[in-house]
């Protein structure tokens, strides 16, 4: 199937990322948004995107203007009535994609995929909210979704073999790698990453190293990009709360308990750069 017109829904930190990847490989995006400052401030983060871009001379200012003429932002569903794809990244909350997915299926066309950017909740039960589960599948960027190269592609229990090739071939057309992964909690980055992430937060709380001592010794000892703290705080700490949730829940194992530390800084609000403060301040960005 030939993908040339998208919906993503939910402006936010990975929404306007997956839309703007989408435009640069030339594909018309309608992006979907229920409260209108969340939309604009989705669509400013792509200007200013592209703005950086072009400074560094990565793109022209007409291609720069092609690919934002690409982006069409809306406050309404039913504009989602004539697109290829959907891809769903509204937060880690299942009730809310339950809904949203029950409201696709009566929206779009019969052929059109319904795809999500879920981290963790199974796409089989996401699937379960429409009348096409052969057509729901994971399309699942990492953050931030311009830079990283994998897309994590997950199948439902009854996506089909079509759906799950036309996903794996737009993640090759967006430049990124699709690998593969079963619909298990977390599936393949999260069952490995989540745990390491809430082991760093217990290193926090037993006070075993300062938060600069934990992230210099996996930057510096393992060559991560960035230590575990510093990339809790990018994700945002309420979606790795969320997601370590959805591990203990669904896979009935105490070894992979929420951190208490990680679960009071949720509760006081510390959400990490989205909010100006996680395990470091931001205040200042
Ligand atoms: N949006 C767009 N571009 C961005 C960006 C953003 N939010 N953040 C950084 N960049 C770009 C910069 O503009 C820069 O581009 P150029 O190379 O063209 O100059 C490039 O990325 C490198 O950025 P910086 O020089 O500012 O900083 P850096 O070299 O330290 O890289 C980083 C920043 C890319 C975030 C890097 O630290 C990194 O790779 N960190 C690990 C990120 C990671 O692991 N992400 C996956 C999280 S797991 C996930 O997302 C799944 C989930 O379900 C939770």
């Amino acid at each position: 199937m030939n993908i040339t017109k998208i919906g993503v829904i939910g402006a936010g930190q990975m929404g306007h990322g997956i839309a703007l990847v989408a435009a640069i490989a030339g594909i018309d995006v309608k992006l979907v948004d229920d409260r209108d400052s969340g939309l604009q401030k989705g669509i400013s983060s792509i200007q200013a995107d592209l703005n950086k871009m072009e400074q560094k001379g990565k793109i022209s200012a007409p291609q720069k203007n092609d690919v934002l003429k690409r982006i069409t932002g809306t406050l309404k569903f039913s504009d989602l009535s004539d697109v290829d794809l959907t891809i769903e990244a509204v937060p880690e909350k299942e009730d809310l994609k339950l809904r949203i997915f029950h409201e696709l299926d009566s929206i779009c066309p019969p052929q059109t995929i319904l795809a999500t950017n879920t981290s963790s909740i199974s796409i089989t039960r996401i699937a379960s909210a429409t009348k096409r589960p052969d057509k729901v599948i994971g399309m699942h960027f990492m953050n931030p979704a311009p830079v990283m190269e994998l897309v994590e592609v997950i199948r439902g229990l009854a996506t089909s073999n079509e759906t799950t090739q036309t996903i794996m071939d737009l993640a090759k057309k967006f430049g990124k790698t699709p690998v593969l992964s079963k619909d298990y909690p977390g599936f393949i980055v999260n069952r490995l990453l989540m745990p390491m992430i809430n082991e760093a937060v217990f290193a926090l709380m037993e006070g075993i190293g300062t938060r600069e001592a934990i992230d210099d010794a996996m930057r510096l000892g393992t060559r991560h990009p960035m230590g575990p703290l510093a990339l809790a705080d990018l994700i945002g700490l309420d979606t790795c709360l969320s997601i370590i949730e959805v591990l203990h829940r669904e896979l009935g194992d105490d070894k992979y308990r929420p951190c208490p530390l990680l679960r009071k800084y949720v509760e006081a609000g510390y959400l990490g750069r989205k909010s100006g403060k996680g395990f470091y301040d931001y205040s200042g960005c």
